[in-house]
């Protein structure tokens, strides 16, 4: 990721079709749809969210794979669901985080993916994955980053007693929860709330944060310009 050239080829694959709005026009309708594939590991409501808005045509997007490494997850129901093709690689089926990760690459690549969505997916990825995409995989936490990265975000942010939490849609790199940030929302903490509450508040909020980061980079709204050697990369994106 260390030249300039990151930059101009995500500008070049999808700058023409840069636009602010997030609804549907008859240019986005024109343009390739955005070809994703989502790892998830058990529920899998913003999965739902961006099926949802594919259905609508709020998102110009094609999820052409969702991989769970979790056998009989809701997230894999919904897919089916869906009519979209899903499938189980269990984590315990390979000797090494790395074997697991080149399974992964092998079937997103089987099935023409070109960005990667982490739709609560409890695993750590290597490098094997990461450089099967650079920059092109999203994640999505129920924090404000980089306030209370990791699991159980919602319970740390009430134990620390925030006013305020919220969501994040960040691009991965090495480290956890540590990536480039392409968009937040903040919610309230009120004073009754418990971990559930709280986190039913906040998975609302991510449904709209992680569809609208998607069709921004489907509209070709993201830039992302790779930085000295030990800086991060500097993105920049158009929300509505
Ligand atoms: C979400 O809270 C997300 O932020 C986190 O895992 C959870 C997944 O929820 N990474 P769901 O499976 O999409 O319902």
């Amino acid at each position: 990721m260390g030249s300039g050239l990151d930059r101009v080829a995500i500008c070049r694959r999808r700058c023409r079709f840069a636009r602010v709005s997030s609804l549907p026009t008859a240019s986005d309708s024109e343009s390739p749809p955005l070809s994703l594939g989502v790892l998830v590991s058990g529920n899998g409501s913003n999965l739902q969210a961006i099926l949802d808005a594919t259905g609508r045509g709020e998102l110009n997007a094609r999820v052409q794979l969702v991989l769970s490494n979790k056998p009989e997850v809701r997230a894999l129901a919904r897919a089916r669901a869906a009519g979209v093709p899903a499938r189980c690689i269990s984590h315990k089926d390979y000797p090494s985080r790395e074997a697991f990760d080149a399974a992964l690459v092998e079937a997103l690549r089987e099935a023409r993916v070109e960005w990667v969505v982490l739709a609560g997916f409890m695993r750590l990825l290597t490098p094997v994955f990461l450089d099967a995409f650079p920059w092109r995989i999203v994640n999505i936490h129920p924090a404000l980053l980089p306030a209370f990265p990791g699991v159980h975000a919602q319970r740390q942010a009430l134990e620390y007693g925030v006013k305020l939490t919220g969501c994040t849609v960040h691009l991965v790199d090495t480290g956890t929860d540590t990536g480039p940030i392409l968009g937040q929302r903040a919610v309230a903490v009120r004073a009754e709330d418990d971990e559930a509450s709280l986190s039913a508040r906040i998975s609302k909020e991510e449904h709209r944060l992680l569809v609208d980061v998607l069709a921004a980079i489907a509209r070709g709204s993201l830039t992302v310009e790779p930085g000295g050697a030990a800086a991060r990369p500097r993105v920049a994106l158009e929300l509505p």
